[in-house]
């Protein structure tokens, strides 16, 4: 259990009756849905058995998560129909579709951050006690019930911002059960999650299924779908491609989703780097809770060369990142690109020395959602050729627009269409192409194919590649041991804010984990 500030409370006594409920079969026939001109389902039909864990795979864009959401209310299909064990049900919004037992795990942020898990747990369908109080008390007793149910280690009175993301993640499941939903959607559950916690919920899924829920299944990391899914739908452009057994291999998989054949291996030479040109010495990062939360990191980066860093999420990357980029307010120790100071300046100055910057966090720092594609494109770029004698370069800007859209494969019905409308995939890759089509003195990624498809991974691990192989120091975040192999020409560990030790790039895998866990590199039995 991952909870660190979740403790358990009182043990409480397996609940009675019976541990399986009665399944439910969901059937999707012809849902078909459409943006304006752009059909984002067509057509789509998928039978979920109860008791099944269904993954739903396909491309960036493809329609999935706008399937789920017609599923679960928020949409209005324009045509086609869901039936519930053989009956056509009506969702005029998501309350009918939860009544109806149908539940969605979404990926974060839909709980109240300052209210317990309990208070979490009963919004939305507020039981009152007599005399019209609001039944905490029933509440808390239905978390310590679902918890105990499923091995969970939850306190119902913990303020849900206190907790990991993964737990965090526990109160939505816990959530949807406790409004008795037969049919839980999972749309990219475990992008956020740490290894360990993606195994862990991987045994919850197996549990849900045991106990007779139907389960929906959204993710890009095949392996999580060779090792739950009973069942596998492909869909692409809005329209089911095929079924696959869960025996497929990866690049069966791969090539069914995006219709040609994926290289899964990062095609890369070896790197030949020169001088030292990013240094970092004693850096030190306080948090607002005055924690310590880069401790001592020095490092250097090499022009042409990659340098990853690994480690479990929350040991300090994200913090050493954004102190890179002059996100972080207090910051001590010496950071100098090509010999030039950067401690101090404004992360706007960073950028103008020639930083690129992929956040690990899209929404919050990485876009506009309420900007066309296009603007986002020109992001902190209002000088030549964009704006000329104070004005916008209207037709320079499209012109530019329409071929990062053709070359990062952005898939929208235009340059104009606002981001927050993008799928995920497709927002995280308007940031990649901006950031790339800098002039880059340094590239810094954090988590850079996060909620990527698999052909979509390729190109940027491409790309990524071919910045360093144009002289560029390269550093790159990722908490997926994949493409820190992938990518890297040398790998950092992070653990609890220090880096344990730098090693090469071919370290092997089980090494880098027990590096992970905080050992030493030569106890860990690498090379440094
Ligand atoms: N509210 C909306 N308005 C306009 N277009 C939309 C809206 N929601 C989704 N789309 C479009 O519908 C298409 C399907 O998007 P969807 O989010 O369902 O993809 P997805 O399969 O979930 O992709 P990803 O793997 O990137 O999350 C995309 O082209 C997207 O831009
Ligand atoms: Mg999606």
């Amino acid at each position: 259990m991952t909870g660190g500030s979740a403790h358990a409370g009182p043990p409480v006594p397996f609940p009675a009756g019976p541990d399986r409920l009665d399944g439910m079969k969901l059937e999707l026939r012809g849902i078909t849905k459409r943006f304006g001109s752009l059909v984002a389902n067509d057509h789509i039909d998928l039978t979920v058995e109860a008791g099944e864990i269904h993954c739903l795979l396909g491309e960036n864009g493809a329609g999935k998560s706008t399937l789920m959401n017609v599923l679960y209310g928020l949409y209005q299909a324009d045509e086609g129909e869901i039936l519930l064990d053989g009956a056509v049900q009506r969702f005029a919004g998501p309350g009918d579709a939860m009544n109806a037992g149908i539940g969605m795990v979404h990926q974060h942020f839909m709980l109240i951050p300052v209210f317990t898990v309990a208070e979490n747990v009963m919004l939305g369908h507020e039981q009152t006690k007599l005399g019209g109080r609001l039944d905490l008390d029933g509440a808390r007793a239905k978390v310590r019930e679902i918890a105990a149910r499923f091995g969970f280690d939850i306190d119902p009175d913990a303020l849900v911002e206190d907790l990991p993301v993964g737990v965090q993640q526990r109160v939505e499941i816990i959530k949807a059960l406790s409004r008795d939903a037969k049919v839980l959607v999972f749309d990219e559950p475990t992008a956020v999650l740490t290894p360990q916690e993606t195994d862990e919920l991987m045994e919850i899924m197996r549990g849900l299924k045991a106990s007779g829920t139907s389960i929906v299944f959204i993710t890009h990391k095949l392996r999580e779908v060779r090792e739950v899914a009973d069942r596998i739908t492909v869909i692409r452009l809005g329209k089911v491609v095929g079924e696959a057994e869960p025996t497929a291999t990866n690049a069966e998989l791969a090539s069914l989703m995006v219709g040609r054949s994926v290289d899964l291996t990062v095609d890369k030479g070896p790197a030949k780097p020169g001088e030292a040109a990013l240094v970092v010495e004693h850096l030190r990062v306080l948090d607002p809770r005055n924690q310590l939360v880069v401790n001592d990191v020095s490092f250097e980066v090499r022009a042409g060369e990659i340098l990853a860093i690994a480690g479990v999420q929350g040991n300090g990357q994200t913090e050493l990142t954004e102190a890179l980029l002059g996100l972080q307010p207090r910051v001590t120790g010496d950071i100098r690109l090509d010999g030039r100071s950067l401690v101090g300046l404004s992360p706007r100055r960073m950028l103008d020395a020639g930083i690129g910057f992929v956040p690990e966090d899209r929404k919050e720092d990485g876009l506009v959602a309420e900007f066309t594609i296009a603007e986002n494109l020109m992001l902190d770029r209002e000088d030549e050729p964009f704006v000329k004698y104070g004005t916008l370069q209207l037709n320079t800007l499209a012109e530019f627009a329409e071929e990062k859209v053709r070359e990062f494969d952005i898939r929208a019905q235009g340059i104009g269409t606002h981001v927050g409308r993008l799928s995920g995939g497709n927002q995280q890759k308007v940031v990649l192409a901006r950031e790339l089509s800098r002039e880059l003195r340094l590239f810094v990624a954090a988590q850079p194919t996060r909620g990527l498809d698999v052909g979509s991974i390729e190109f940027v691990h491409t790309r990524i590649v071919q910045t360093r192989d144009a002289g560029i120091p390269v550093i790159v975040v990722s908490t997926e041991l994949d493409e820190v192999v992938a990518l890297a020409d040398r790998i950092a560990v992070m653990y609890r804010g220090t880096i344990v030790g730098i090693v090469p790039g071919d370290t092997p895998r089980d090494v880098l984990g027990l590096m992970m866990a905080g050992e030493h590199p030569s106890t860990a039995g690498a090379t440094a």
